[in-house]
């Protein structure tokens, strides 16, 4: 019995769900995507060496007025969202105290003073110069994708994590991550009450420094977004992932398999700065090196305390020197198609939508979920779907590096494995194509 693979189960899209649900879609009014902290004073993010790449990798790159829900004003991130509703939220725990990421400011809020390292590292059995902690708020994008949501809380939380490490290596800050923690005590640690605000991942940092904030009067956080809809499936999936100990944790936890890959750390910046969904593409082929060097960075080890449990497959419709078909992550070929109806099985199992089938490439994440929960538990669920949101990540990222264009795609679950020929499960699936 796994609640995390009956969650799964229960949220696959087939042809048809998505009208089907649409009564329960967008109830009520739209959650807001950032944490309210009234003109409480914002700390500079120079302050701790996490405040670069939260600046970098996770902060607002653009904002346009009467483009959100409703016509409000969208606020564009540096990594992608899936509907742009942001679940996630970022903490840093330094040497001299709590503090929230605000990326609207931006700037850090101080939660409180003291070193925070101290409660994070006993939850996670590990020490650092610096922690951050991703947190996520399944109401945000429930408010669109319902029980699903859960599954684009780890994905969200994969893409910005892309961001975070590739920054954090090309900062020479030998990042860390870990999914093993006491839920718990990692919780409490940073004030998130574990339902409708969840520790997620911690990402540890060799570097320290104080902000220099520490907390003051009026400097309470006041909460955003938290309390709302319920899931009753994704929190029990949830729940049955956590773990009550610093032995269950000790128990869980894997060597990591390398190191994060270090690039230029300007290059790669002006990328993340640069990248946008792009979902229209050029007729052009893309160049076979270049492809299996973006494919080779984000198959590159991800330092997780978790073996990687993700492959990835790939359909070619425009590389040079390939022929149209299902290729593995190496490009060895799996199986031939017509170009035509590769497009075509693009659009339908990438839920009718043109940009898969525009694309010269589409890279699916997959897992064989029977077995990741055989044995690493419900909590290998977790880093399934987060492993895919990274390599998700590092994709586009890549993409824009080379000049292309990227976006992710949501899918018929069931539809992709049948196309594949496979009985893995699809966690994601990224379009690339050449800019127009
Ligand atoms: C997990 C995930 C799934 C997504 N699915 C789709 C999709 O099915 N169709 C689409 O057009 N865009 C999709 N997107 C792209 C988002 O709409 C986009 O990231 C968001 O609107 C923010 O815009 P930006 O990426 O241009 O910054 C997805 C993004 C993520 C991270």
């Amino acid at each position: 019995v796994s609640e995390a693979l009956d969650y799964h189960r229960a949220t696959n899209y087939l042809p048809g769900d998505w009208e089907n649900e649409e009564a329960d879609r967008y109830a009520g009014e739209k959650p807001r995507v950032f944490k309210d902290y009234g003109d409480v004073e914002r700390l500079p993010l120079d302050g701790t060496v996490a405040g670069p790449l939260l600046r970098d990798g996770a902060g607002v790159v653009g904002s346009q007025e009467g483009r959100d829900y409703g016509g409000g004003t969208i606020h564009w991130r540096a990594y992608s969202s899936a509907g742009g509703l942001f679940p996630i939220e970022a903490y840093v725990a330094a040497a001299d105290g709590l503090y929230s990421f605000d990326p609207l400011t931006p700037g850090l809020v101080a939660l409180r003073d003291g070193d925070a390292r101290a409660d994070v590292a006993a939850a996670v059995g590990a020490e650092a110069g610096t922690f951050v902690v991703l947190t996520g708020i399944h109401s945000r994008t429930g408010w669109k994708y319902l029980e699903r949501g859960y599954r684009h809380v780890w994905w969200d939380a994969g893409t910005m994590l892309a961001n975070l490490l590739a920054l954090a290596a090309a900062d020479g800050l030998a990042p860390r991550l870990y999914l093993g923690f006491v839920d718990e005590e990692l919780n409490a640690a940073i004030g998130a009450d574990g339902t409708s605000e969840q520790a997620l991942a911690v990402l540890a940092l060799d570097g320290g420094m104080e902000v220099g904030g520490g907390s003051r009067p009026g400097s309470t956080a006041v909460p955003g977004g938290p309390g709302g809809a319920r899931y009753p499936l994704a929190e029990a999936a949830h729940a049955s992932g956590a773990l009550a100990s610093l032995d269950a944790v000790r128990s869980w936890r894997a060597e990591p398999e390398g190191d994060e890959p270090v690039l230029d750390r300007e290059e790669l910046a002006r990328a993340i700065q640069r990248r946008a969904s792009v979902r229209k593409y050029a007729e052009t082929q893309l160049p076979r090196a270049e492809v299996e060097a973006l494919l080779a960075w984000s198959e590159a080890p991800i330092p997780a305390d978790a073996q990687r449990v993700v492959r990835q497959a790939v359909t070619v419709a425009a590389v040079e020197g390939l022929e149209p078909g299902v290729y593995d992550a190496q490009l060895n070929l799996l199986a031939a198609h017509a170009e035509r109806e590769l497009r075509e099985q693009a659009w339908f199992v990438a839920m009718e939508q043109d940009h898969p089938k525009r694309a010269a490439v589409n890279v699916f994440q997959l897992a064989n979920l029977g077995h990741v929960v055989e044995t690493l538990g419900d909590r290998g669920y977790r880093w399934a779907q987060l492993e895919a949101g990274i390599r998700a990540g590092r994709l586009q990222v890549g993409a824009f590096l080379r000049g292309w264009g990227a976006a992710a795609s949501t899918f018929y679950d069931d539809e992709v494995s049948r196309w594949l020929e496979t009985d893995d499960s699809p966690l994601l699936l990224v379009a690339i194509g050449p800019r127009r």
